[in-house]
């Protein structure tokens, strides 16, 4: 079974930056060592309030990264128009809320299929291929499809504040139902790469990691908080050997 790929987001060394207002730690320095360690890819999560990665960090990693930029965006014309300038590899449109700590669920693509519709088509129109993040729902996965997503993400957030809680039969239940939403999504169309992310660690990413089917998984907070530990290249390949 081939293991999934990794992507690391760099949200929170800006969000160190940005705690004392000054230039350093460099997020785009710190995406360039990510893939010196092996990263298949940087996210990045340029949101409305700029609480962390600010307009000139996606343009400055993007004339200088070597892998592919995964930049995460809200559905509004403001990001759209920034990604239009940028084209990044991909884009994954999450919901946002401005009183949220982190991105709390996924994109309700069935509510607001037309308007996201409307923007996958844009960004095709540029060469970039479009990702949405999702909870584990089958309509969600069929919408998704529907309107030309060339992936989803699968939000892992109920998986990951369950191992916290150290609720085990719960935690087994929702490895199950990422199983079945990833193996659903593959059936209903082979050619859509399937994503995961959030609040993964080097504890709890195996159960997922080993799910067959999973192309990549994207992995910032834990990353980022083990590097002040072992530091930032360590964090990444101790990451990669905890997928199993
Ligand atoms: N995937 C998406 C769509 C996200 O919004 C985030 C958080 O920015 C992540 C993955 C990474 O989550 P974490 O920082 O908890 O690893």
């Amino acid at each position: 079974m081939n293991k999934p790929l990794l992507g690391v987001n760099i949200d929170h060394i800006a969000t160190l930056r940005q705690a004392r207002g000054i230039s350093y730690p460099d997020p785009v320095l710190g995406a360039l060592l990510c893939e010196q360690a092996g990263a298949d890819g940087i996210t990045l999560h340029l949101r409305e309030d700029r609480r962390h990665i600010q307009d000139a960090d996606v343009y400055r990693l993007k004339s200088v990264m070597k892998t592919r930029m995964n930049l995460e965006m809200a559905v509004t014309d403001e990001m759209l128009a920034i990604a239009c300038d940028v084209k990044p590899e991909w884009v994954c449109f999450v919901p946002e809320k401005r009183q949220e700590l982190t991105t709390e669920g996924g994109l309700d693509v069935v509510k607001s299929a037309k308007k996201i519709a409307s923007f996958i088509q844009e960004m095709h129109k540029i060469g970039t291929q479009v990702s949405l993040f999702i909870d584990t729902d089958f309509a969600q996965i069929d919408q998704s499809i529907a309107i030309g997503a060339d992936a989803i993400e699968i939000h892992t957030g109920v998986y990951a504040q369950l191992w916290l809680k150290n609720k085990q039969q719960a935690i087994t239940g929702e490895v199950i139902r990422i199983q079945k939403a990833v193996a659903y999504a593959k059936q209903q169309n082979p050619r859509l790469l399937v994503n995961a992310g959030h609040g993964l660690t080097r504890d709890n990413v195996a159960l997922i990691a080993q799910i067959g089917g999973i192309h990549e998984l994207n992995i910032g907070h834990a990353i980022i908080a083990d590097s002040v530990f072992m530091g930032l290249e360590n964090a990444v390949k101790s990451m990669r050997q905890a997928f199993g």
